[in-house]
Formats: structure tokens, C-alpha cells, sequence
């Protein structure tokens, strides 16, 4: 059978992914990529692919392709990191953050951001500014930078290497000098985090870090290791993808005004404004990371063992089968499932924290901002970006 194409190479594609895959998804259940990897683009079709368990997460053959080998700091990082475990051990390591993160985090978050976004708005009231750097950015490195206890004076730093390191490890390109810098980067976040145990042993604080150390289940513990890697793996996972979300958000409430005066005359629409904001703008264009677990046959198709399987997020978050005018924001729309967070075992281990975020920023928003001017009418996205982003977001912001 031959399968509808997606050239992922095409930057066209990366500048408005939603109606490329519309057009997929109205077509066909599964087209194929450029590269050969097939994409499931119906709701219930992706529904029973997350869950059915016929597919898992790839581990650490990706890097293993790249070039990255055992012993190097990245391999060694990755091959304990969440999202490339399986089985019992990743249901064990799951559960005892689950119970380390625990039921305040939703508190302590909105406490951070009702704290510290009244002042970062202030001073860019009234006049043109890209709102990417100073906002959306910033807030969550400062959310997510106190929840795990790092020191204000280290985040700027621990932010860049992360994201040189991330950008380096899975961006297009791989040479032995990327494998090089990636591997000095992640050597150096490693010992940082080694550094942040050691002060916590010596002087005890109350921090998500010093939950991890602590945290017990069924007589199970985390071992140090673990701790290290999670806490990066928490970091990692924070930042960018809360960011991408605040912009779109934003970018939003600028093209359509009444969402904005919807929220500041009923606060309480706030979560469905953010679900909706997710669903349509989700910032994973693409679930890339699974493969089938042995030679079967999926949506019709057959799967050989090891063989890649991408979710593109848009399309089945768009799904008329799902959602009625799928494409359009509405804040009464029934709860409905998206796949923005992905489901079954690996499901977002942050999102109950990134919708606190959302629902917090959103809500102080539309409190002390009336209207939001869009000053650039064409937006320019980064291509192929795993978090889909924005070059610039140039908006005035009005009392
Ligand atoms: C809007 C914000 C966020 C989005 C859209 C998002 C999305 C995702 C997605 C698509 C996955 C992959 C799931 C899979 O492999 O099937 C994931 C996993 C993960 N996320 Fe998030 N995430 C967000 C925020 C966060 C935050 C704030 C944290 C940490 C506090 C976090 C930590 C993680 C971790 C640790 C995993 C790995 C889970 C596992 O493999 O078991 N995420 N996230």
C-alpha cells in the first residue's frame, strides 16, 4: 500500500503544521514520512496507539545512532532519563516522584507566579516588545528554578547549558564535535546537580531536590544517581514547552480580544481558555520517540519490531471526530481528551504543574492586561523545532 507523504524537510510545513496535517488526516489513517517513519493522525486511532502498549518508548538507540556512546556524560544521562526507560523500573522511578512532587506543587506554583509576574509586566506596559525573553521565558526558569531549589545566581547558567546541550544532542545535525561539546555540557550539569546533593546533606532544605533524597514508597528509594537525572529531567522538561505554551496563549488573546474579556469577567473559564490553547497549539508538533515492540500490525498497516511511529500532535488534536469546529478556540467546549501531554505509561509527568503554570499566567494576565496589540501580523516560527517556538512575539500590552 502506498502511503499519502509528509516531508518534514519542507520549512513551509513548520510554518503552519495544522492545515498540512488536516489534509493528511482527512485522507488517510496513517501517512508516512520523507524519512520513512509512519504518522497516526486520528483521535481514536493515536488514543489506542499510546495505550495499547503495542508501541514503547525507543531508549537509548536514538543517541546510540548519533554517535554517543556508553561512558559518555549524555549516554549515561539519557539512558536513566524517564523518557527513555520501560517497564518496572520506570513505573518504579514514576511513582516516587509522583509521591515527591506531591499535591502542593499546584500552590506553590500559582504562589510563584501571582508573586513574580505583576513586576515583570510593569515596566512593558505601553510600548513595543518582543514579550518572548522577558516573559515567557524567564517566568518559567524562575518557576521551576525555585520548585527544585537551584540558587537564583546559578538558573541563567543552568538554563543556557541545558539548552545548548538539548538543541546540540537532538538537533539535525551531529559531528564528533557536537558529540564533544554535548558530552562536556552534560558533564558539567551533572556535577552541578552532585554539588546541589552534597550542600543538601550538609544543610538540610525544603525543596523538591531534598523530597527526591528523601522520598520513600513501599520501602523503595531513589538512589542518588536517580536523583541527579531526574532533577535534570525536570528541568529540561519545564521550561521550553510552559514557554511555548504562554506565547501561543498570548498570541491568541491578541488575535481574538473577546477570549481576553471572557477571562477578566469570568475568571473561572481560565483552565478552559488553557486547555484549548494546548489542544489547538500543542508545543510537541510531534510525539517522535516511540517504536513498535515487535513485528505486528497497526491502523491496518504492518509494523516491523524497532520501527519508528510519530504522533503529530495537531491532527489528532484537530479531529472533527472529536471535537466540533475542532479548529476553533472554545471556552465551553466538554472536557474532552488532547494529546499535548501524550498518554498511557510515559503521560507528561509535569502537567499538573504546567497547567498550574498556564492557568496562573492566564489569569494574572487578563487581571492587569485590558488589551493586546499584535504588532507583527506575520509570525515567524523556528523550523523544525522539537518545541514548537516563535522567533519573536512583538505585542503592546494596554492597561
Ligand atoms: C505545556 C507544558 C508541557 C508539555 C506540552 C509537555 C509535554 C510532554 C510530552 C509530549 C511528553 C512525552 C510523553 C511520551 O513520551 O509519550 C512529556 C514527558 C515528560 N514531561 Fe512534560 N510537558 C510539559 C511540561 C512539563 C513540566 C513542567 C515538567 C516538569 C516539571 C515536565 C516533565 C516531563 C517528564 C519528566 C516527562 C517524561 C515522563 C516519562 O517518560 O515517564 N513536563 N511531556
Amino acid at each position: 500500500m502506498t502511503l499519502p507523504e509528509l516531508d518534514l524537510r519542507d520549512p513551509a510545513f513548520w510554518q503552519n503544521p495544522s492545515p498540512v496535517l488536516a489534509d493528511l488526516r482527512e485522507q488517510t489513517r496513517v501517512a508516512i514520512t520523507n524519512d520513512g517513519s509512519k504518522l497516526i493522525l486520528r483521535h481514536a486511532d493515536v488514543s489506542a496507539l499510546l495505550l495499547s502498549g503495542l508501541f514503547v518508548n525507543e531508549g537509548i538507540s536514538l543517541l546510540a545512532r548519533r554517535g554517543f556512546k556508553p561512558g559518555d556524560a549524555l549516554y549515561e544521562f539519557r539512558r536513566q532519563a524517564l523518557g527513555a526507560m520501560g517497564g518496572a523500573e520506570h513505573l518504579r522511578v514514576r511513582s516516587l516522584v509522583l509521591k515527591a512532587l506531591g499535591h502542593q506543587q499546584v500552590q506553590f506554583v500559582r504562589g510563584v507566579v501571582e508573586r513574580r509576574l505583576p513586576a515583570m509586566l510593569e515596566p512593558l506596559f505601553d510600548r513595543d516588545v518582543d514579550v518572548l525573553q522577558p516573559i515567557t521565558s524567564q517566568l518559567p526558569l524562575e518557576v521551576i528554578g525555585e520548585y527544585l531549589g537551584i540558587d537564583v545566581g546559578d538558573r541563567a547558567r543552568v538554563d543556557a547549558l541545558v539548552r545548548e546541550g538539548q538543541a546540540k544532542a537532538f538537533g539535525r545535525e551531529v559531528t564528533p564535535q557536537i558529540v564533544q561539546r554535548t558530552n562536556q555540557i552534560f558533564s558539567e550539569l551533572l556535577a552541578f546537580v552532585a554539588t546541589q546533593i552534597r550542600e543538601r546533606r550538609i544543610k538540610p532544605r525544603n525543596d523538591l531536590l531534598a523530597r527526591l533524597l528523601d522520598v520513600e514508597d513501599s520501602q523503595q528509594t531513589l538512589s542518588e544517581d536517580e536523583v541527579i537525572v531526574l532533577f535534570l529531567n525536570l528541568f529540561i522538561g519545564a521550561i521550553e514547552s510552559t514557554a511555548s505554551s504562554m506565547s501561543t496563549g498570548l498570541l491568541l488573546l491578541a488575535r481574538h480580544p473577546e477570549l481576553l474579556d471572557a477571562l477578566r469577567a469570568e475568571p473561572a473559564r481560565v483552565a478552559a481558555f488553557v486547555e484549548e490553547n494546548l489542544r489547538l497549539y500543542p508545543p510537541n508538533t510531534l510525539i517522535a520517540n516511540k517504536v513498535a515492540k515487535q513485528d505486528g500490525e497497526f491502523c491496518g498497516v504492518r509494523f516491523a519490531a524497532g520501527e519508528p511511529v510519530i504522533v503529530p500532535v495537531p491532527a489528532p488534536n484537530r479531529d472533527p471526530r472529536a471535537f466540533e469546529h475542532a479548529d476553533q478556540p472554545d471556552l465551553s467546549r466538554a472536557p474532552q481528551r488532547h494529546f499535548t501531554f501524550s498518554l498511557g505509561p510515559h503521560f507528561c509527568l509535569g502537567q499538573a504543574l504546567a497547567r498550574a503554570q498556564l492557568q496562573a499566567f492566564f489569569e494574572v494576565c487578563s487581571r492587569h492586561v485590558r488589551r493586546i496589540e499584535l504588532l507583527e501580523q506575520r509570525i515567524e516560527w523556528q523550523p523544525y523545532a522539537a518545541i514548537t517556538s516563535m522567533k519573536s512575539l512583538r505585542l503592546r500590552l494596554h492597561r
